[in-house]
């Protein structure tokens, strides 16, 4: 499903250059979940930006069902990024003056549709929100919602172009533990009804043990436990 072969990646920086990722290898299949963890500083969010089309490798490759995000058009990248893969962030980026199904919908807003298709797409985000016992909050602007439930609209958003993989990154770390908790639980359900692949990155060692694979990334490379 997707794959990373003997990706490196290096940032300019003086008086030399930082080498971020190291040989990194990564199959992960339709529908799998994984867990990355590693401290602060490892290139957790350096390979997830990788993973998603965010950023590119300094060699190596990133193959999305086969095909090589490298030789992508920016075009091309931006409509894979947008119909491909979802994102969800630490901080969740919803847009304050917006209502939740707004902010839901805005994914879909990217390209011109017919009204069946907008159609289809109100029906498909309000049935996430559902999932999510979040339709009740519909109309809702973010600012009246908690923590828990502001991240629970971000991943609906994340999943509302219906995409292959599902990049997480630390979309726990402002939240208390037992809210982290259920915002996993949430994912890892998502991660299987969906038929989404899951790449969660995470501090948490209890987090990361649901998912079906750990990995820990550290200067060495990326390894499975
Ligand atoms: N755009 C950038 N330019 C230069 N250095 C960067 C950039 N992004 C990240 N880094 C550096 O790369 C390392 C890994 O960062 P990051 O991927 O954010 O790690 P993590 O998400 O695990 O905390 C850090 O040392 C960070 O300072
Ligand atoms: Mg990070």
């Amino acid at each position: 499903m997707f794959e990373l072969i003997d990706v490196n990646k290096t940032y300019p920086a003086a008086p030399e250059d930082v080498q971020v990722l190291r040989q990194i290898n990564l199959k992960v299949e339709t529908a799998e979940s994984i867990s990355i963890m590693g401290p602060s500083g490892s290139g957790k969010t350096t390979l997830l930006n990788l993973i998603g089309g965010l950023d590119k490798p300094t060699s190596g490759k990133v193959l999305l069902n086969q095909m090589n995000l490298g030789s992508l058009r920016n075009g091309e990248l931006a409509r894979v990024r947008n119909n491909r893969i979802g994102f969800v962030f630490q901080l969740h980026y919803l847009l304050p003056q917006c209502t939740v199904l707004e902010n839901v919908l805005l994914p879909t807003l990217a390209s011109r549709k017919s009204d069946i298709e907008k159609d289809s797409d109100r029906k498909r985000a309000v049935e996430l929100l559902e999932k999510t016992d979040m339709k009740q909050y519909c109309h809702s602007l973010p600012g009246q919602l908690s923590g828990g439930q502001r991240q629970r609209v971000a991943v609906v958003r994340a999943l509302v172009n219906r995409p292959h993989i599902l990049l997480a990154d630390e979309p726990t770390g402002s939240l208390d533990a037992d809210t982290a908790g259920q915002l996993t639980d949430l994912l890892l359900e998502l991660n299987q009804s969906e038929s989404v692949a899951l790449v969660i990155a995470t501090h948490s060692k209890k987090l990361a043990n649901k998912a079906q694979r750990q990995f820990q990334l550290d200067h060495q490379g990326l390894s499975e436990l």
